[in-house]
């Protein structure tokens, strides 16, 4: 053997190795990477529970980011941006909880069937923080 092949397959042979080793553990780790990340977001906190309930029940008028998309703004004049903080300013939790309990006595709705107390918490407590700056 040549000093340059025994240096070669020195050099090769463990690399080699580490991959045969390594390779199945790292395409593990990156496929399951997605997965982990997942729940790492919506770990079952208040916010996270508010913030499926708002997606569910409130985005299609009050949009994502609690901003109305037009749509909303032509067909209700009065639906406000709940992205502004100068609008949670002026409005107390109990006072968003009459919302959601009795509607506003305008367009929107009660939520009393279709919500629970505590999820009605949640969303309040989601609400606030759609005027948070992010
Ligand atoms: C059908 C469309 C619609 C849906 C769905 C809807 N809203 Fe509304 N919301 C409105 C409109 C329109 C207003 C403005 C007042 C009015 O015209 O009734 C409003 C007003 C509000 C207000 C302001 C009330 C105030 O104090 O002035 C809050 C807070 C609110 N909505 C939260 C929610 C939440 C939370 C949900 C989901 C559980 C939701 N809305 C679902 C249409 C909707």
């Amino acid at each position: 053997m040549t000093p340059f092949a025994a240096l070669r397959a020195s050099v090769v042979f463990p690399l080699g190795l580490m991959l045969v080793l390594l390779g199945p553990y790292c395409t593990t780790a990156v496929l399951a990477a997605p997965r982990h990340a997942l729940p790492a977001a919506a770990i079952t906190g208040q916010d996270d529970k508010g913030k499926a309930l708002y997606l569910e029940h409130c985005k299609l008028c009050h949009g994502v980011s609690g901003t109305p998309p037009k749509m909303m703004v032509k067909r209700f004049a009065k639906i406000p941006d709940l992205s502004r903080p100068a609008f949670f300013s002026t409005r107390s939790d109990d006072s968003l909880m009459v919302v959601l309990q009795k509607g506003t006595g305008v367009s929107m709705k009660s939520f009393a069937e279709k919500l629970s107390t505590d999820e009605m918490r949640a969303l309040v407590k989601y609400l606030r923080t759609l005027a948070e700056p992010h």
